[in-house]
């Protein structure tokens, strides 16, 4: 029997409640898969699940810490197929190299590298068939000022996302990375309204991402269809990392 007419594929979104996260699991699940909404806030991943439940998806919230592997291990554990694997859980903040110290820095590569870790490595275990693993770097990835933690933390998720790839081949297991450009999200608005406008301002398109642009290129990651690409990453940010100035 072939399984997939008889059953949807499964996929995991870590920090599904909001934003990015969020906004793939919306697309995943309206693309017919199981969606497993992983986060450690727990009031806004009950509402959103239940929300895609109203619609008719499939959308299971489970509570966890990406940073701590009992909590990321027991989510997956629940299900009965693993097929795809998003790491979008994540955090940003602003230091001043010079004013950076090292709990700041040590948190941001907790979260950002250590949680993207866990995640895929406990959901590439359990893809005995094969599967797709699709990290969220960031274009901050190619530098910036105040953010030197975040930088590295996110050029560490292109690194790991290559070697994961390189070592998952032979299992049929893609790796690949996105890396969104500034994205409108709670993230972002979190910062006061003026440096918002003024990073936006900074952007090509003069305006921030939809996370609804970024689940798109996602979505092509996770689908069977993509499987051939592996160790990629692809730069969804209105072409700013092409770099330059222009008149
Ligand atoms: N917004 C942007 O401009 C932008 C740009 C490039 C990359 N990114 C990346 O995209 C991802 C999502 O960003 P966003 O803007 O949607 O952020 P967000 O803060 O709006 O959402 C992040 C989610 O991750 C969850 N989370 C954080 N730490 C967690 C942990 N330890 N365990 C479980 N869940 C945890 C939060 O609860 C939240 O729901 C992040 O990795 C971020 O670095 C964002």
């Amino acid at each position: 029997m072939n399984r997939a007419k008889t059953m949807p594929e499964t996929a995991f979104i870590t920090g599904a409640a909001q934003g990015i996260g969020l906004a793939i699991a919306r697309r995943l699940a309206r693309d017919g898969f199981r969606v497993v909404m992983m986060d450690r806030a727990r009031e806004p991943l009950e509402q959103e699940s239940a929300s895609l439940r109203a619609e008719g998806h499939e959308a299971v919230p489970a509570l966890c810490d990406v940073c701590d592997r009992a909590s990321v291990a027991a989510v997956i554990a629940e299900e009965a197929q693993v097929d795809v694997m998003v790491t979008a859980a994540g955090i940003y903040n602003d230091a001043h190299f010079l004013d950076l110290d090292e709990a700041r820095f040590r948190q941001m590569l907790d979260v950002n590298v250590i949680g993207t870790f866990l995640p895929a490595q406990e959901a590439a275990k359990r893809m005995e068939a094969g599967g797709r693993i699709v990290t969220i770097s960031s274009r901050g990835a190619l530098g910036g000022t105040r953010f030197a933690h975040y930088v590295a933390s996110k050029a560490a998720v292109i690194g790991l996302t290559r070697a994961m790839a390189m070592e998952l081949r032979d299992k049929r297991i893609a790796v690949n990375s996105i890396a969104p450009g500034f994205t409108d999200t709670p993230m972002t608005r979190s910062a006061p309204p003026e440096m918002f406008a003024a990073w936006e301002a900074l952007e090509p398109a003069g305006k921030a991402a939809s996370p609804a642009e970024i689940a798109h290129a996602v979505a092509f990651l996770a689908s069977p269809m993509t499987r051939f690409i592996t160790g990629q990453t692809l730069f969804v940010d209105g072409g700013k990392s092409l770099g330059g100035l222009s008149i």
